[in-house]
Order: C-alpha cells, then sequence, then structure tokens
C-alpha cells in the first residue's frame, strides 16, 4: 500500500524547549489521527525518546514529523537526524541497557517496541538517521 504524505513539518532540535515542541506535535498529530490512548502514548514516548537522544547523543539535529495515510489507516511518520558521531555499537544499543552517557540504554530498544515501522541508518563519524511511524489500529 503506498503511502501518502498529508502533511509534514520540520523541527529543529537544539534545545530541550525544541523537545517539548516535537512532543507537542507528536501528541497533536496522534490527536488528528484519532489513535488510542496506548497508541498515542507509545508516539509520545517515540517522539521523547528519539529527539532526546538526536540532541544529547547526535549533538542536535533536525525532526521531520509527517500525517501520513495508507487507505484505511492515519499515521504518525517522524525522521530524526543529526550529524553526530554515529553508533559504532548498533547491535549492542538495539538490544537494550547499553548507554554511554551513564543511564538507562533503554531508549532505542523500548522505541523500537512501541512503533510499527524503525529504521536506522547510522554512519560513525558522519551522522545518525531514524525514521519511525505508527499506524492506527483500524
Ligand atoms: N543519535 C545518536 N547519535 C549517537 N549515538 C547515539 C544516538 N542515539 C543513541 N546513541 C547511542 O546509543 C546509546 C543508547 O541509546 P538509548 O536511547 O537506548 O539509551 P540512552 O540515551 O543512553 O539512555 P536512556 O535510557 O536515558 O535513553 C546511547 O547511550 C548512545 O551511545
Ligand atoms: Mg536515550
Amino acid at each position: 500500500m503506498t503511502v501518502a504524505v498529508v502533511a509534514r513539518e520540520e523541527l529543529p532540535i537544539r534545545s530541550e524547549e525544541d523537545l517539548v515542541r516535537v512532543r507537542r506535535l507528536a501528541r497533536a498529530l496522534a490527536q488528528r489521527g484519532g489513535f488510542d490512548a496506548f497508541a498515542s502514548a507509545a508516539l509520545m514516548t517515540a517522539a521523547s525518546e528519539m529527539a532526546r537522544n538526536t540532541w544529547q547523543h547526535g549533538g542536535g539535529g533536525l525532526a521531520a514529523i509527517e500525517e501520513v495515510r495508507d487507505g484505511r489507516r492515519a499515521g504518525v511518520r517522524m525522521t530524526f537526524a543529526d550529524r553526530g558521531p554515529g553508533i559504532p555499537d548498533l547491535e549492542r544499543v538495539l538490544r537494550g541497557g547499553y548507554s554511554t552517557a551513564s543511564s538507562l540504554g533503554l531508549g532505542m530498544s523500548g522505541t523500537r517496541r512501541l512503533v510499527d515501522e524503525f529504521a536506522i541508518d547510522t554512519r560513525p563519524g558522519e551522522g545518525t538517521t531514524i525514521v519511525v511511524t505508527k499506524w492506527t489500529r483500524r
């Protein structure tokens, strides 16, 4: 099924306030798409965790948040891109419980489980781009 982009907004990620903006936009799109409480919370958590990683580990970057449709379903697709150090130990990160910031190391592995689609392109020394999509259940 082809995915149509209904609306797209780009937000810089350079500060704590930008993280709040990303979360707010994700919530608005979840509401507009008719997400149930569980899907909405999952999307918000994904937006929060990925934006925070872009800021903290990637040195800042850009979020592109899109309202998408694939026929019957509404969805939200979020792309987070930075030109930071990349993730050399991607397998460990995706397994979970690994952090270079003395944190829990659950942001990435948790997000992957909360969304319907999760794609990551990371190159050491060049940066990281993560695309996550969450769909309504209908
Ligand atoms: N955009 C990024 N650029 C570079 N490294 C990243 C990026 N995102 C994640 N990482 C690396 O992956 C590790 C795991 O990320 P994850 O979000 O799972 O945990 P965390 O951010 O360390 O802790 P938290 O559980 O608070 O999110 C990070 O510690 C960091 O080393
Ligand atoms: Mg994190």
